[in-house]
Formats: structure tokens, C-alpha cells, sequence
């Protein structure tokens, strides 16, 4: 795989190029970040266990007619993908109130949402990735009011699938970010990742509320035991995925 030039070392993860221009190789990398980078770390094993869990779920949306990135998944925290154009978008579907939906509204952590929430940040680093309004999503033209639209739709489709999924690992789905591209002919894709690194994930049957937590808040708030919860998320999804 040396013989693949880089093309973008993102914060969890390193694409490179292959011998074919349609197909890239994305490396998934055991450093995490939080708060746009300003907490750092590592998770041991983070790289394979999200490449893992990516590479099982983003199979099993292609099984429901969704179409992702995902190609195969050649070494353990390898992943090959579709070369797409990267909306500058981040997806955010919540359907249980934490995070910065909390902070900003002032609504109370665990609240079940009436119905799912979708929103749109500017991912944009320099910026601080702000949440954006539908007007501003149009004057930045990040995208038409066309795939907007099907972003929604595709999102809420995504949603229902993950509930449903992480449900049968006996885990609640809080929340998740999705990042969609674009392909050679146009066409809206899924991309980037689904893991614990990127969805609020608490373990059903457990009501402590810093126990219950799964996903990267305990990186993100120093609860402990990262690893062994991000591997735990993964014997799930394997433990599902062989039914
Ligand atoms: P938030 O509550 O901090 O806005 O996060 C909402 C969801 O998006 C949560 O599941 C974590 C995920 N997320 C990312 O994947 N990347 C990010 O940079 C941020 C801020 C959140
Ligand atoms: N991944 C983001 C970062 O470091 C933030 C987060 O996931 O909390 O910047």
C-alpha cells in the first residue's frame, strides 16, 4: 500500500491515492481530536475498530438501496472507497437531546426529540464548523436547493436504518453525523464514516449516565475506559451483522 501517494490527512484519517483514479485508500488513524482539535489523544485500536463497524454498517445500507463510498475493506483499518467530491457539509440528525443541541437551547439531556432533527454545519475548520441556516446554505451555494433536499431525505432514511440497527445491538442512537459526495456522474453518495467517533451512542440497559456512554463524549469528556467502549460497540455490531 507505500507505493500510494497521499492525497489528504484528514484528523481521524489518511487518504491515498491508487492506481485507479476512481478508487481511494482511506487509512483510519487510532488520534482522536475534540472541540475542532483543541483536546488531542489516541485511542488504542480506534483505527481498526472504526474502520470495522464503518465497514459493516455502510454494507448493510448498500443492502437497503443507499448508496456509500464504501468498496472493501482490504486490511483491518483499510478501507477502499469511491473517489467523490466532498459536499462541505456536516449532516447532523439527533433524535435525543446532548451535545451542543443542549447548549445552545437550553433543552435538557436526554430529551426525546417529537420528531428527528436534521442540521447543517459548514464544515470549515477555520470556522469552527457553525451551524447554518437554510439562507446561509444558499448564499454559500454549498449546495442546490435540489440536493439539499435529498440530503434530508437520504439523512432521515439513514436515520431510520441506524435506530433500528444499533437498536438490535441493544444500544440507543442519540445522535450522528454523515458527510455525503458527490460521484463521477453527479450522483449523491455517502461517504466519510459511521462510528463511534461520529454518533452518540448509549448502551440502553444502562442508566448511569456516564456508564451508559459509548461513543467519543468519554474521550470529549474524560470519562475513561475509551477503548473498551469503542470495542464493545464493535462486538455488537459483529455479534448483529453475523445474524
Ligand atoms: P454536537 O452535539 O457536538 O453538535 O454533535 C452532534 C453529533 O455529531 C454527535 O454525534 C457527534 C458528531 N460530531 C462529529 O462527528 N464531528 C464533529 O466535529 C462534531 C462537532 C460532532
Ligand atoms: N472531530 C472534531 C474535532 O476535533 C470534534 C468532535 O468530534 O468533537 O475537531
Amino acid at each position: 500500500m507505500s507505493i500510494y501517494s497521499k492525497i489528504y490527512e484528514g484528523k481521524a484519517k489518511i487518504l491515498y491515492n491508487t492506481a485507479d483514479p476512481e478508487i481511494l485508500l482511506a487509512d483510519f488513524k487510532d488520534d482522536a481530536t475534540a472541540f475542532n482539535a483543541q483536546k488531542r489523544g489516541t485511542i488504542d485500536n480506534k483505527g481498526v475498530i472504526n474502520c470495522q463497524i464503518s465497514s459493516h454498517i455502510y454494507q448493510a445500507l448498500e443492502k437497503q438501496g443507499i448508496r456509500t463510498h464504501f468498496i472493501d475493506s482490504p486490511a483491518p483499518q483499510q478501507m477502499r472507497v469511491k473517489a467523490v467530491k466532498i459536499i462541505p457539509l456536516e449532516v447532523v440528525v439527533r433524535n435525543i437531546a446532548a451535545g451542543s443541541l443542549c447548549q445552545q437551547t437550553g433543552l435538557e439531556l436526554g430529551t426525546i426529540l417529537a420528531k428527528p432533527l436534521v442540521e447543517f454545519y459548514y464544515k470549515n475548520d477555520e470556522l469552527g464548523d457553525p451551524l447554518l441556516t437554510s439562507d446561509r446554505l444558499e448564499l454559500l451555494q454549498l449546495a442546490t436547493k435540489e440536493q439539499v433536499k435529498e440530503i434530508i431525505n437520504l439523512a432521515l432514511k439513514i436515520n431510520e436504518f441506524l435506530k433500528d440497527f444499533w437498536n438490535k445491538c441493544s444500544i440507543t442512537l442519540i445522535d450522528f453525523k454523515l458527510e455525503f459526495g458527490l460521484d463521477t456522474q453527479q450522483q449523491i453518495i455517502l461517504a466519510d464514516e459511521i462510528s463511534p467517533d461520529t454518533c452518540r451512542l448509549w448502551d440502553t440497559s444502562q442508566k448511569d449516565p456516564n456508564l451508559r456512554v459509548m461513543d467519543k463524549d468519554r474521550f470529549r469528556k474524560d470519562l475513561g475506559n475509551v477503548e473498551n467502549a469503542y470495542q464493545e460497540v464493535l462486538q455488537r455490531v459483529l455479534a448483529v451483522c453475523k445474524l
